[in-house]
């Protein structure tokens, strides 16, 4: 039999948190140097096929708030579970405080039209050049121009499952 199901006001945040599952990705960027760092970010979104475009909202106090703003590029690399440990590192530490790409070893590769990183064992790489940063709340929404999409089909996709007795749970599928 059908659970029965009933509709209820709750918090915005719980409202969120069910909100799963969502597509974790790494957003990457580079500093003045050219040297690449990033962090983990499920909220993105395609917007556009015809330009292809992405939006991805970015906490504004993130470094790589700072280095996308600078730079005008990012890279949306779409992991799978060889690289869940990388992703939750990405996406719990500072690039202020550390080099992610060297704690981690993740492997990089170069774009073809951006001074950002691919991430050479993700599934899918998205290259973007920044055409737009829209305020919203305390992220900005950062929207690319997709400039170079690149797949590796023998590869899934990891998706982020929400905070499941106090632990991020992650699937591949
Ligand atoms: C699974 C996961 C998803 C996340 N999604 C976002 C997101 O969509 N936007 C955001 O601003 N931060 C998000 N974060 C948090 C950032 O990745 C985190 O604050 C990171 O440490 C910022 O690094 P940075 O200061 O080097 O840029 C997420 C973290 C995890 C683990």
């Amino acid at each position: 039999m059908m659970k029965k199901s009933v509709m209820k006001e709750v918090s915005s945040a719980q409202a969120f948190a069910a909100f799963h599952p969502e597509h974790a990705v790494f957003v990457l960027s580079v500093d003045r140097q050219g040297k690449p760092n990033g962090m983990a970010a499920a909220w993105n979104m395609k917007c556009s096929e015809e330009p292809p475009m992405i939006a991805v909202a970015v906490e504004k106090g993130a470094n790589t708030h700072k280095l996308i703003s600078e730079s005008r590029e990012f890279v949306i690399a779409v992991p799978n579970k060889a690289l869940e440990k990388g992703l939750l590192f990405f996406g719990s530490s500072r690039g202020s405080e550390v080099d992610k790409f060297g704690e981690t070893g993740i492997r990089t590769m170069k774009a073809r039209h951006t001074k950002t990183p691919l991430l050479a064992d993700a599934t899918i790489n998205f290259e973007c050049v920044l055409r737009n940063a829209v305020d919203a709340g305390d992220c900005t929404l950062f929207i690319g121009r997709v400039v170079a999409s690149y797949a590796n089909k023998g590869k899934r996709v990891l998706m982020y499952r929400g905070r499941i007795g106090g632990k991020r749970v992650f699937e591949e599928f």
